[in-house]
């Protein structure tokens, strides 16, 4: 079964929508398995978006994702990488479509209310930078979404 690392962003908590960006995913059927609201450190979202050191938007990036509190999940379920990325929408919101997250409630691009993992690889680098292994609660989910 597929992880996921998904992090409510500053801006998807001063407006008030941990709720119901979560149930996007409860609605699909996917598992939470960790969950916390947390400051991110400087240092820590440097780590996180490592990939995009360099760009021009990178300082913005970690003044933005530092700015106030996120919150951090873990999820799981089958192919959850490629169907998370799909409930949130495109980066930008000019392209992302009505019916996903960004698409249905982000109108600046840099302020884009969620992240997702795009691989297995990055996945399991972000959780880490997040979570410690005691911290992924395991339990059955006994009621799936098909029944
Ligand atoms: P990226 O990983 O490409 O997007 P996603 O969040 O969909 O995985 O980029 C990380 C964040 O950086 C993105 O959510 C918004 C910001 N960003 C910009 O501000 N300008 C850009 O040109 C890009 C590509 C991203
Ligand atoms: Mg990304």
């Amino acid at each position: 079964m597929e992880r996921t690392f998904l992090m409510v962003k500053p801006d998807g908590v001063q407006r008030g929508l941990i709720g119901r960006i979560m149930s996007r995913f409860e609605d699909k059927g996917f598992k939470l398995v960790a969950g916390k609201f947390v400051q991110v450190t400087v240092e820590q979202a440097k780590r996180h978006y490592a990939e995009h050191d360099g760009k021009p938007f990178f300082d913005d990036l970690v003044s933005f994702i530092t700015s106030g509190p996120v919150f951090a999940m873990v999820w799981e379920g089958e192919d959850i990488i490629t169907l998370s990325r799909m409930l949130i929408g495109k980066t930008n919101v000019k392209e992302a479509l009505p019916g996903t997250i960004r698409g249905d409630f982000a109108a600046i691009t840099p302020h884009n209310l969620i992240h997702g993992s795009d691989s297995p690889e990055s996945a399991a680098r972000e959780l880490r930078n997040f979570f410690e292994e005691d911290e992924l609660v395991a339990y059955d989910k006994t009621i799936a979404v098909w029944t």
